[in-house]
């Protein structure tokens, strides 16, 4: 038999509804803010993600999932959300639309990396992406946006970290004291941060070679390097969230791993995420847009990884509202009843009734057996007997009762049922 790729991971039926729970609460908050979905490719240009992630990140030296097309395009599946969004923006013209721009967006991703609890080659994200808005406002609506889409899965045991990591002005001064202050050590330090030291120092923060880790403990803090105007943007941004009523702490070894944020940045952890404690992290990227395109257009965003939702909310022992079955399981006792049983079971279905028939032919024992693993709520019961009266014998499992119900008013009958009528 042949398996599974190695960081790849099957959402089986039995679980699905997990994911429709995580994907509505995604859907109806993002909503909430005034968002709408957009659909990007699963693959671009590489050039895409090299220049946009940067090309001094691990996402692009190491983990993406780049391959020649046909055409002798170099093509890569996408390692995140963000940089499709912006693509899609500047290229549809919706620069000339509304402001601010505000989409969300439930894929898949691709990052080549050492798989783990939490840590997929192929993992899922529900991200939230809003242009045009430079003030600190839209970093408060994006992170309020957040933590209402944590809160309403029901966690409640996780932590907000912000900092600030400046802007391109501010940040030279910043790169220069990292550098002063990394020289001495560099050459006990990974290959790696020895290229971040020339090509993007604050890059060396993000290290994760626990050689090189013992020194970022002790490096510059950008925080003590802002410029007034990124001062002043991370002050409003403290203030909003403040006045909102959304808890955080200022963590000022919050760099990200990709390369396209300045001011602010922000992760949520949880502790019962484990070792992959982030389970949302984004922050704003004013100057991603202009690199693409021509003008610059401010932008601030997130994305949650699902799959360390799901780890998180099993932590936690959330309520996640069960599956539900079927309405109706159509029993048949013998071959007339079961013709009889599959009949109705259209007629049902026509008058939006979910249903299931015996495909299996059989006893009766049996098909009781697999309604109530469906969760069917009810069963009705076609023998010789109903077959003559045009009735079936219709048994709600939640309370045991049973009612002979004629053919024609079965429909009816669920449904009033189902819908609290009755
Ligand atoms: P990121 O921090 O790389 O940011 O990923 C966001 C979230 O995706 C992480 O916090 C984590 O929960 C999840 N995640 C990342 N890699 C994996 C993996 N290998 N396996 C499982 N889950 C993973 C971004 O992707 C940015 N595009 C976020 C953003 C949007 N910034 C602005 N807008």
């Amino acid at each position: 038999m042949i398996s599974i790729p190695k960081g790849t991971k099957d959402v089986l039926p039995a679980d699905v509804y997990l994911w429709h729970h995580i994907e509505g609460k995604a859907r109806e908050q993002a909503e909430a803010f005034g968002f709408r979905e957009i659909r990007t490719p699963v693959f671009e240009h590489t050039e895409l993600f090299a220049r946009g992630v940067g090309d001094t990140t691990d996402i692009v030296n190491k983990e993406m999932y780049t391959f020649l097309d046909k055409g002798n395009r170099s093509i890569t599946l996408r390692p995140e959300g963000t940089a499709g969004v912006a693509r899609a923006f500047l290229e549809n013209g919706l620069a000339g639309g509304a402001m601010p721009f505000k989409a969300y967006y439930l894929i898949s991703a691709f990052r080549y990396e050492r798989p783990q609890a939490g840590r997929l080659r192929e993992f899922h994200q529900f991200g939230c992406e809003l242009y045009g808005a430079a003030g600190a406002a839209a970093d408060a609506e994006v992170i309020s946006l957040a933590d209402s889409f944590l809160r309403s899965l029901g966690l409640s045991r996780f932590e907000l970290h912000i900092n600030s990591i400046g802007c391109k002005t501010c940040r030279a001064a910043y790169h220069s004291a990292l550098k002063e202050y990394f020289a001495p050590h560099l050459g006990e330090m990974c290959a790696d941060c020895r290229m971040r030291y020339d090509k993007n120092p604050m890059r060396m923060l993000d290290c994760k070679e626990e050689g090189c880790k013992r020194f970022t403990a002790g490096a510059p803090r950008m925080l003590d390097f802002l410029c007034d105007d990124c001062r002043a943007h991370f002050e409003a941004v403290k203030d909003y969230l403040t006045q909102a009523g959304v808890a955080f702490s200022v963590d000022p070894s919050i760099v990200r791993g990709l390369d396209y944020y300045s001011r602010t940045v922000f992760e949520f952890t949880s502790a019962a995420a484990g070792a992959q404690g982030t389970v949302l992290g984004g922050g704003r990227y004013d100057t991603l847009l202009e690199q693409m395109g021509e003008k610059p257009v401010p932008a601030v965003g997130f994305a949650a990884g699902m799959e360390r939702l799901l780890m998180v909310m099993a932590a936690e022992q959330v309520a996640v509202p069960p599956d539900r079955g079927v309405s109706c399981y159509l029993a048949g006792m013998d071959e007339p009843s079961r013709r009889q049983a599959f009949l109705l079971a259209a007629q049902l279905r026509r008058a939006g009734v979910s249903c299931e028939v015996d495909l299996m032919e059989r006893s009766l024992k049996a098909q009781f057996k697999y309604a109530d693993k469906r969760g069917a709520r009810f069963v009705a019961v076609i023998g010789e007997r109903e077959l003559e009266e045009g009735a079936a014998e219709v048994k709600d499992m939640r309370n045991s009762s049973s009612e002979r119900v004629k053919f024609q008013s079965l429909a009816q009958y669920i449904n009033d049922k189902e819908n609290g009528h009755e």
